[in-house]
C-alpha cells in the first residue's frame, strides 16, 4: 500500500493531499513513484476528459511549444482565433475572451454583464460553485467558502435553487443570472428545465445577462458538447475551463450576439490567457469533444454506470449525466465518502473524488473504454462491499 510519500513540504496546506505521489499518465490511468496503476474516474476534477497525455494533446502543444510560447494579447496568434472560432461556432454564435481558469472566466463574464448594466445586482443560487476569487466567490453562496474572506463583492443576491425563487429574484437592477445547469462541486445537482427556462424568461423580461458556467458540466461532459443542449434554453454568455486545455490552464467566457461587443480595450484583460499553446491544446481537445459517436458513448455508457451505481451496496441516491455522476451514500454509513475515497486509492488504486460526508462524485474520461469502465465499477462494488 503507497502511505509514505516523501517530498519537500513547503507547500500552503490549502488541499487535502492524498498520500500519492503521481509521476506519469496515459487514457485512464495513472501511475505512481512506485510503479502501482490506477484507473482514474476523478480526472483532475473533470480537466482530463480525453484522457491523460492524449497523443493529439501533447503533439499540439510540442508542435506549438517549439515555435511560440507566448506573446501576450497586444498581438494576434492563430491558435486563439481558431479556438475563439470553433467554440463560438460551436455554441452561441459570438465572440470569445479568453481567461486562465473557471474563476477567471467566470469574473469576466460577470464584469461584461456588470458593464452593460453598471450598478446591476448579481443572481446566484444554493449550492452554486463559481470559484474562489472574490466575484466568482461572491456568487457562491457557500457559508464555509464565503465567511473567512468576509467582506464580499458587494451587490450579489443568492436565492434558493428553484424557479419561483430565481423569477422573484429578478428585475430591473438585475445585471446577471449565474447558474452552473448541472452543479457540480455541491454534488451533481441538475437545476432542471423549469428553473433554466424561468432564468431565460426573467432576463429577457428585465434585459439582464443570463450566464451558464459550463465549466464542469461543459465540453462533453454530460454526453452533449454544453450541457444547454439537454434542456434548449441558451445564455446570454457561457463560461468553460477545466477540460479545455487538456490539462493546462485556460478559459474562455463565449458570448451570444449581444455581448459579442462586451470589452473595448482597457476593459478587462490578462498577461498569459489564450496563450498559444493552450489555445493549441484547446483546439486538439475540441477536436476529440466535438466528435458526435463519442457524445453518443457518453450519453449511453453513463446510463448503465448510473444504473450499475444504484445497485451497489449502500447506494441510496444516483444523480447527473453522462459521466458527471454522484452516489449519494446512506447517511447512516460508518464510513465517510472522504475515507471511502482513500480506501479506494491505496486499497483498489481507483481515483475516485468525495464532494461531501456521504457524496462520491465520478468523473470519468470520456475516452474510457468498456472494459476499464467495468474495472473500475468492480473496485468500486469490492471497496462499498467490504
Ligand atoms: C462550475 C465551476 N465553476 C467554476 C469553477 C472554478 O474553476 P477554477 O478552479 O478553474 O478556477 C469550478 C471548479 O471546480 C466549477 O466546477
Amino acid at each position: 500500500m503507497t502511505t509514505d510519500v516523501r517530498l519537500p513540504d513547503s507547500l500552503v496546506p490549502a488541499y487535502a493531499r492524498l498520500p500519492v505521489e503521481f509521476v506519469r499518465g496515459e487514457g485512464a490511468r495513472l501511475w505512481d513513484a512506485e510503479g502501482n496503476e490506477y484507473l482514474d474516474l476523478q480526472t483532475g476534477l473533470a480537466v482530463n476528459s480525453v484522457g491523460h497525455c492524449h497523443p493529439a494533446v501533447v503533439r499540439a502543444v510540442t508542435e506549438q511549444a517549439q515555435r511560440l510560447i507566448h506573446v501576450g494579447n497586444l498581438f494576434h496568434t492563430r491558435p486563439a482565433a481558431e479556438l475563439a472560432e470553433r467554440l463560438a461556432s460551436s455554441s452561441l454564435g459570438g465572440r470569445v475572451h479568453f481567461a486562465n481558469s473557471g474563476t477567471e472566466a467566470n469574473e469576466a463574464a460577470l464584469k461584461m454583464a456588470r458593464k452593460a448594466k453598471q450598478g446591476g445586482t448579481i443572481v446566484s443560487v444554493r449550492r452554486a460553485f463559481h470559484g474562489r476569487t472574490y466575484g466568482s466567490l461572491s456568487a457562491t453562496p457557500q457559508e464555509s467558502k464565503q465567511a473567512p474572506f468576509a467582506p464580499l463583492v458587494p451587490g450579489f443576491i443568492a436565492v434558493a435553487p428553484t424557479a419561483e425563487a430565481v423569477r422573484a429574484a429578478v428585475d430591473e437592477r438585475t445585471a446577471a443570472v449565474i447558474l452552473e445547469p448541472i452543479q457540480g462541486e455541491s454534488g451533481v445537482y441538475e437545476l432542471g428545465e423549469e428553473l433554466l427556462r424561468a432564468a431565460r424568461e426573467a432576463c429577457d423580461e428585465f434585459g439582464a445577462a443570463l450566464i451558464f458556467d459550463e465549466v464542469q458540466c461543459g465540453l462533453g461532459r454530460t454526453g452533449r458538447l454544453w450541457a444547454y443542449e439537454h434542456y434548449g434554453v441558451k445564455p446570454d454568455l457561457m463560461t468553460v475551463a477545466k477540460a479545455l486545455g487538456g490539462g493546462l490552464p485556460i478559459g474562455a467566457v463565449v458570448t451570444g450576439e449581444r455581448f459579442a461587443e462586451g470589452f473595448e480595450p482597457g476593459d478587462h484583460g490578462s498577461t498569459f490567457a489564450g496563450g498559444p499553446v493552450q489555445c493549441a491544446a484547446g483546439l486538439a481537445v475540441m477536436d476529440v469533444v466535438s466528435d458526435p459517436e463519442l457524445l453518443a458513448v457518453v450519453r449511453e455508457r453513463g446510463e448503465r454506470v448510473a444504473a450499475r451505481l444504484a445497485d451497489l451496496p449502500g447506494v441510496v441516491e444516483v444523480r447527473g449525466r453522462g459521466y458527471m455522476l454522484a452516489a449519494e451514500l446512506a447517511p447512516d454509513r460508518a464510513e465517510s465518502a472522504p475515507e471511502l475515497v482513500r480506501r479506494a486509492l491505496l486499497e483498489q488504486r481507483l481515483v475516485l473524488n468525495a464532494t461531501g460526508p456521504t457524496t462520491l462524485r465520478l468523473l470519468p474520461p470520456l475516452i474510457i473504454d468498456e472494459a476499464d469502465l467495468d474495472e473500475a465499477l468492480d473496485r468500486l462494488e469490492r471497496l462499498l462491499g467490504a
